[in-house]
C-alpha cells in the first residue's frame, strides 16, 4: 500500500525510449502498481502468431483475431521481483521481446478491435489509482484525465543502442541495423495509424533523456510526481 496520494501516472513515449525502466522504477519507489501496456500489445501480437493468423508475408487474418479477442486473457504477476506478462495463464514474459513479435506487433496494435478491447482492459485496471501505466496513448486515450503525464523521448540510434543492449543481455542474438530499422519503422507506424496514433498530449510533461543516466530520468520523475501530489 502507498503512502502517497493515489493519483493516475500516463508515461508515453516511442519505442525503447526507456519509459517503461523508468515508470517501473517509480511505480517501486512510491508503491504504486504498474502497467505495461506494450506488454499486452505484444501477447495479442504473440497469440495471432501462434494461431496461424500472421501469413509469411506479414498479412494478419484481422477476422480471425478480433472473433478471438474474447478468449486472450492476459494478466502479470510478480516474481522474484520481475514483472511477469502472461497470456492465457502462461508466463510469456520472454517471447513477447523477441525480434519476431517486435516486428508484427505495431500492425497489431493498429486494429482498432484490439485498441478498443485493450484500452477497456487498462482502464479496468486503473479504476483505483495509484497506478503508473506506460504506453503510447495512455496520457491521451486510456487516462486522459490522469494528474500526471509525461511523454519520453530520446533519438531514433540512441534507442536503438539501448535495444541492442537488452536483446544482448537476454541472450537474444541481432545486430544494430536490424533493431533501427525495426525502432524506425515502428515509429512511423505508432505515429501514422488512424486509431489513436503516438502523440504528446497537450498537458504532458516532456523528457527527452537522450543525455540523461537512469538514475537522472528517475529523480526528475520522482521530483514531478512530489511536486504533482504538493499541488493536489
Ligand atoms: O512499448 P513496446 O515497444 O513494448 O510496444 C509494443 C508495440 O505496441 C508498439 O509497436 C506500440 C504498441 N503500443 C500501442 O500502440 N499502444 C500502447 N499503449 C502501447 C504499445
Amino acid at each position: 500500500m502507498s503512502i502517497f496520494p493515489l493519483i493516475t501516472i500516463a508515461i508515453d513515449g516511442y519505442s525503447s525510449s526507456g519509459k517503461s525502466s523508468m515508470a517501473r522504477q517509480l511505480a517501486k519507489t512510491i508503491g504504486y502498481r504498474y502497467i505495461d501496456s506494450g506488454a499486452m500489445y505484444r501477447a495479442v501480437a504473440l497469440y495471432a502468431m501462434e494461431h496461424n493468423m500472421i501469413n509469411p508475408e506479414g498479412t494478419i487474418d484481422t477476422r480471425s483475431l478480433i472473433a478471438a479477442l474474447p478468449e486472450i486473457k492476459i494478466g502479470f504477476r510478480i516474481e522474484d521481483d520481475r514483472q511477469i506478462t502472461t497470456l492465457n495463464d502462461r508466463d510469456v514474459e520472454s517471447q513477447i521481446r523477441s525480434m519476431a513479435v517486435s516486428n508484427h506487433v505495431s500492425p497489431i496494435a493498429a486494429i482498432p478491435e484490439v485498441r478498443h478491447a485493450l484500452v477497456a482492459m487498462q482502464q479496468q485496471m486503473g479504476e483505483q489509482k495509484g497506478i503508473v501505466m506506460d504506453g503510447r496513448d495512455i496520457g491521451t486515450t486510456v487516462f486522459p484525465d490522469a494528474e500526471m503525464k509525461v511523454f519520453v523521448n530520446a533519438s531514433p540510434q540512441t534507442r536503438a543502442q539501448r535495444r541492442v543492449a537488452e536483446l544482448i543481455e537476454k541472450g537474444i542474438a541481432t545486430t544494430y541495423e536490424e533493431v533501427l530499422s525495426n525502432v524506425i519503422n515502428r515509429d512511423h507506424i505508432d505515429e501514422t495509424r488512424a486509431e489513436s496514433p503516438l502523440r504528446k498530449a497537450d498537458d504532458a510533461l516532456v523528457l527527452d533523456n537522450s543525455t540523461l543516466t537512469i538514475d537522472e530520468q528517475n529523480s526528475w520523475l520522482l521530483e514531478r510526481f512530489h511536486e504533482i501530489c504538493s499541488n493536489l
